[in-house]
């Protein structure tokens, strides 16, 4: 059984329609993750879930009751925020019992509590300080646990980690994942981070514009994206994006790539019509020294990352192309390549940006 459920949910604040009909199933212990660009409407849709916003129109439910009209203090939802205003005056124990208190839980369940989610996040020796005393890390544990007192259905973070530097946020999210383990709860969480959401999610959510454009599991998102907006916003370094024109070749559909020295390629979209427009996208990673398909690039600019390399490539003066290669040290800009492929991870998309298959 689903255990949250959106059917046609919308918000409009005046005439000005954010979110424009999602529909969305999330399992019991399910882990959603929702990507988008700035704006498409993630914490807004959050805010929904939580009650702090009204719903337009459309149902949310929760274990098949009806939440819309539910104050959010009894739909068994806690959030966690970006800026988790932590009490200044107030120890770690007083602030992860704060909300109990407020509810009237009786003295002995707040120590309980409290004490089972310090244990939880390894607040133990720390439940004395005030939050001054604290690292950012500390502090981030200290705003998840004021949640997890609170035995919620369901969790929702807003973006919890972008406020923590780059390593602190690498063990946060390890944490993060460990408690989900720990838990099992359901948890929904909006980040712009692409490894956090391919990392953390049974799911992902991608929106775009108050749609949801795609869901998935990440690797199905990665491998199977349904249009060229999820092709280009899952995967980062991006996919690179090149124009072909599909033609009949002697063995079925090709693609011809002008901006590529025409170099053609054979494609397996039987739905690409031959003599129309066509995207073809394929990974950095996709590209090497084997494979039946290739591209003459010149290379504009190297990072090398130790690693990897990230190379930027180029057919005369056409479109940018990323190539991830483990064995480019001995790359140098100026140099020239034949970027090999193998034609099968070749991703085709229409002109209005729908996938072909
Ligand atoms: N109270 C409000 N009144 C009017 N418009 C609003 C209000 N709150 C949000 N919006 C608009 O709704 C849209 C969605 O906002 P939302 O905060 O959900 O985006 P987001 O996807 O969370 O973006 P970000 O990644 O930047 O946090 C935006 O265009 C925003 O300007
Ligand atoms: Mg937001």
């Amino acid at each position: 059984m689903s255990e949250l459920q959106l059917k046609h949910v919308r918000k409009s604040y005046g005439t000005f329609e954010v979110i424009k009909g999602v529909d969305l199933d999330i399992k019991t212990g399910e882990f959603v993750v929702f990507v988008g660009p700035s704006g498409c409407g993630k914490s807004t849709l959050l805010r929904m879930i939580a009650g702090l916003e009204e719903i337009t129109s459309g149902d949310l439910t929760i274990d098949g009751e009806r939440m819309n009209d539910v104050d959010p203090s009894k739909r068994g939802i806690a959030m966690v925020f970006q800026s988790y205003a932590l009490y200044p005056h107030m120890t770690v124990r007083e602030n992860m019992g704060f909300a109990l208190r407020f509810a009237g839980v009786p003295k002995a369940e707040i120590e309980q509590r409290v004490g089972e989610a310090a244990n939880i996040l390894e607040l133990g020796p720390l439940l004395d300080r005030k939050p001054k005393q604290l690292s950012g890390g500390q502090r981030q544990r200290v705003a998840i646990g004021r949640a997890i007192v609170r035995h919620p259905k369901i969790f929702l973070f807003d973006e919890p980690l972008s406020n923590l530097d780059a390593e602190l946020r690498v063990h946060m999210r390890i944490e993060i994942a460990r408690l989900h383990k720990k838990l099992a709860t359901t948890i929904i969480y909006v980040t712009h981070d692409q490894v956090e959401a391919m990392t953390l999610a049974d799911k992902i959510v991608v929106m775009r514009g108050g749609v949801v454009e795609q869901v998935g599991s990440p690797l199905d998102l990665y491998d199977d994206p349904a249009n060229l907006f999820v092709a280009g916003f899952i995967g980062s370094p991006k996919m690179n994006f090149l124009k072909g024109v599909v033609e009949t070749g002697t063995d079925g559909r090709q693609v011809r790539l002008p901006e590529f020295g025409n170099a053609t390629l054979p494609i397996a979209a039987k739905e690409a019509a031959p003599g129309s427009t066509v995207t073809i996208g394929i990974r950095p990673e996709h590209f090497g020294e084997t494979g039946s398909a290739s591209l003459d690039l010149t290379i504009d600019m190297l990072e090398h990352l130790g690693g990897e390399t990230f190379a930027y490539a180029r057919h005369g003066d056409g479109e940018m192309i990323i190539i991830e290669t483990k064995n480019g040290r001995g790359l140098k800009s100026g140099d020239s390549i034949a970027a090999h492929f193998d034609p099968a991870a070749a991703l085709v998309f229409d002109a209005g940006g729908q996938r072909l298959r």
